[in-house]
């Protein structure tokens, strides 16, 4: 094959990647995953199982194993690893993620990315007229399916306490915690810590399930409230998980601002981000930079634009740890005062 040849099969791959991801999703919504996960079958009894087409499925059973999803194994097709994770009942949540990112929600935002460019504004505001969390609370069925992605893309959290030690933690707020996973995980671990999540409505009725045998022994309390107005007083550890990321620069001092004036002397602020290191460009990292870009005002931010937020409010990073996925805890403390 020519240089030309492979350039241009390089280049449609990358054109045709939303045509895969659509193949997935689909693939996710008609149950496909969910047949496949323990024994091979062929398209034809597959189809009249689930009640489609035989022909149209079996041309899409065989797209999805030439990209690693599905394989062709005697009597049919099966899950890989990779699909395995798609099953709507396996514990990664993963199928929930699927649907959200091939929601028209995300979609039709992910369209005004051009405009977004050309003018600094937020696409998601010119797809929909006002910004994702103001969107989700007038429309409760996007918001359920907003949140079970977000716990999805969050369970990478549960390694948390592997890498930062919560035993000795009083009280722990977490701050936007969505679904109350991470909470959850962080209070099984420190069983002599309280928990409080603050929350906007629509993620709260999620977190009451998660916490409810936390809330029943008085170790944790929900709270509907705005980070950007007031944060609860007196914590030594404020969570902000994948919450920054969605603000401006101002918006995330405002933030930790709060969290500086509410904190106990001997508190810390742990920002769960993909922050990126100050000289590598993580590709995983910069998709979801751009995915900032089209949803909120916000960015994935570098340490060192971390470090100026922090300072710019009387915060430090003290150390910064790895998580998997890119993800990782920056640990902020008070700026020591001068002796
Ligand atoms: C990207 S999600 C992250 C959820 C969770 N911390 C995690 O890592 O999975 C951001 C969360 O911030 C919450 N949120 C947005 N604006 C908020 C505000 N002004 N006050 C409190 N929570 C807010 C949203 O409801 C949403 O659950």
């Amino acid at each position: 094959m020519t240089v030309e040849g492979r350039a241009e099969r390089e280049l449609l791959r990358l054109l045709t990647g939303p045509w895969v991801a659509r193949a997935v999703a689909a693939a996710v919504e008609l149950g496909v995953f969910d047949r496949l996960a323990d024994a091979p079958e062929g398209a034809a009894a597959l189809a009249a199982r689930l009640g489609l087409h035989p022909d149209r499925l079996g041309r899409l059973l065989r797209l999805l194993a030439s990209v690693g999803v599905l394989e062709e194994q005697a009597g049919g097709y099966r899950s890989t690893a990779v699909g395995a994770l798609l099953c709507r009942d396996h514990p990664s949540g993963l199928a929930d993620l699927a649907a959200l990112y091939d929601s028209d929600m995300f979609t039709a935002a992910w369209a005004r990315l051009p405009e977004a460019v050309r003018t600094g504004g937020t696409a998601f505001e010119a797809a929909h007229g006002t910004d994702v969390f103001t969107y989700l609370e007038r429309h409760p069925e996007e918001a359920a399916l907003y949140t079970a992605g977000m716990a999805a893309g969050g369970r990478f959290a549960s390694a948390l306490p592997d890498v930062y030690d919560f035993t000795g933690a009083r009280t722990v707020v977490d701050l936007g915690g969505g679904d109350g996973e991470l909470l959850a995980t962080v209070l099984e671990r420190a069983p002599g810590a309280r928990g409080v999540l603050l929350e906007r409505p629509p993620a709260l009725a999620a977190a009451r399930t998660r916490l409810a045998g936390f809330v029943e022994r008085g170790r944790c309390d929900l709270v509907e409230g705005d980070f950007l107005r007031s944060v609860p007083e007196g914590a030594d550890v404020y969570l902000l998980s994948r919450v920054l990321h969605n603000w401006s620069d101002a918006d995330a001092r405002t933030v930790l601002g709060h969290c500086r004036r509410a904190m106990a002397p001997d508190g810390r602020v742990l920002i769960v981000e993909r922050v990126l290191p100050d000289e590598e460009r993580p590709w995983l990292s910069l998709v979801f930079d751009a995915h900032m870009m089209v949803m909120t005002t916000g960015a994935e931010r570098t340490e060192s634009e971390y470090e100026a937020l922090l300072g710019a409010v009387g915060l430090t990073t003290r150390r910064i740890l790895g998580l998997p996925l890119e993800m990782r805890v920056l640990v902020a403390e008070p700026v020591p005062e001068a002796p």
